[in-house]
């Protein structure tokens, strides 16, 4: 089988590791990819948006299956194209992606079928919405309804900082058009969890549960970035608190789905706040979240992309009847490294160190987000240099949090390059 990956973050090479080690696969191809990826895919110099492209190289290539890693070709329609022209492919339809896309939709999808999410209301005019914020006071949420590169909400501690979002977001449009419409919602307290299962929108195939750290220091402080670091499984998810999800939360969502005419295909991902009223929706994404992947994907213990096949096809009941996922049961961290000044500018090209000593470790694998590799005949000081903000997810695997913790950190201290930073704490919320 030939198969392509669509993508370039640490996310994808956890799925190009995976999906290699398949019965299944003859070939893998990445578009673009990235260093880590090129050692056991073949990259393309695509970008993930040129979704014609993507097509032409698939059919000409005669790709048995895609899988795709980010939102912008989902929201594009790559799958419909590729379904128009009979290829297979993972992921959910345009229609679908407006789960991540507009989150004026996604919460009034919630609202008419009941799923649980913080109280809400949507606006177009920015001085309705800072009047409604004097009324509902702070600390409150401002949303951006388009997509705005993890950047478009806002946790608003006080009654002016809720305000200068409304004029940054509506009036100094600092994310255009994604900031036309934007919704107030009610500021929720608890943890957060992460739960990802593939649907083929009639059987639901849950992933193990994970957490993310999404601000870029220690003791959760500074901004938010894509995400610093996860671990799985998110021992806050007990047996019956992940029942109660899948309940009151995901199985709700794809009824709704359904009704509303959308057959969902892929990856659905609910970001859940655990409050003391019960697990709410803070976000969904149609794709898988990164790094949670990286702590998710080393755990299944059976061939992912038999699951992937299962779900484009629309088999997953049969599937299931197999046996679906098997799981390790050991836990998996995953700290990423990042270059200086991410999350806002940041510096590329810097040699990377200690790769091979990480690589000799074991029970880890180190993910590749922002990497490039050089070529053999460049006489380079390391076969790899720095070229995206996020630049490694160092994983371990341990019979227990804290050991995995361990394993993933042991490592960290092996690799180097000039300004990198990580977080220190990642996976202490699961020891508490
Ligand atoms: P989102 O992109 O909607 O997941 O929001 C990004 C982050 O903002 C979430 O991971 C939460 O930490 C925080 N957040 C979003 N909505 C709320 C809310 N209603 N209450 C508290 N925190 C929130
Ligand atoms: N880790 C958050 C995301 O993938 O959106």
């Amino acid at each position: 089988m030939k198969v392509l990956v669509i993508g370039s973050g640490g996310r994808e090479h956890a799925l190009v590791w995976k999906i290699a080690q398949s019965r299944l696969v003859d070939k893998i191809f990445a578009i673009p990819g990235n260093g880590g990826i090129s050692e056991i895919a073949e990259c393309l110099e695509i970008k993930t948006i040129e979704t014609e492209r993507i097509l032409s190289f698939a059919r000409k290539e005669k790709i048995d299956i895609t899988v795709v890693g980010p939102e912008a070709p989902l929201v594009l329609g790559i799958v419909d194209d590729f379904t128009n022209h009979g290829l297979k492919i993972f992921g959910p339809t345009a229609s679908c992606a407006r789960l991540e896309e507009s989150k004026v939709f996604a919460k009034t999808f919630m609202a008419k079928y009941s799923v649980p999410t913080a109280e809400f209301k949507v606006f177009d005019n920015p001085s309705e919405a800072k009047n409604y914020i004097e009324q509902i006071n702070a600390p409150c949420v401002v949303k951006a309804d388009g997509l705005a590169a993890g950047k478009g909400v806002i946790v608003a501690q006080t009654i002016e900082e809720a305000k200068q979002a409304v004029v940054s977001m509506m009036e100094e449009k600092v994310f255009g058009d994604a900031g036309k419409k934007i919704i107030i919602e009610e500021c929720l307290e608890g943890q957060e969890a992460s739960i990802l299962i593939f649907t083929d929108s009639k059987e639901v195939v849950p992933l193990a549960s994970s957490q993310d750290h999404k601000r870029l220091l220690d003791g959760d402080r500074g901004p938010n970035t894509g995400g610093m670091g996860a671990y799985s499984p998110a021992p806050v998810v007990t047996e019956a608190v992940f029942k109660e999800i899948l309940e009151k939360i995901i199985n709700k969502t794809i009824a709704g789905l359904n009704q509303e005419g959308m057959e969902y295909r892929g990856v659905l991902y609910a970001g859940i706040m655990l409050t003391k009223n019960g697990p709410k929706v803070l976000e969904f994404n149609v794709r898988f979240g990164d790094p949670e992947t990286q702590a998710i994907i080393p755990r299944v213990a059976s061939d992912l992309l038999e699951g992937i096949i299962a779900t484009s096809c629309g088999t997953l009941g049969k599937f299931l009847k197999a046996g679906g996922f098997k799981w390790d049961s050991r836990a998996c961290v995953s700290v990423v490294c990042a270059s200086a000044g991410y999350p806002g500018e940041f510096a590329k090209d810097k040699p990377i160190f200690g790769l091979k000593e990480a690589k000799a470790m074991k029970d880890v694998i180190v993910f590749h987000a922002g990497t490039k590799r050089l070529p053999q005949s460049s006489k380079a000081q390391s076969d790899f240099v720095t070229s995206g903000g996020r630049v490694l997810g160092v994983t371990g695997l341990g019979n227990t949090i804290k050991e995995a913790i361990g394993k993933a950190y042991q490592t960290v201290g092996k690799i180097n390059f000039e300004g990198m930073q990580y977080r220190k704490d990642i996976g202490n919320k699961a020891l508490l």
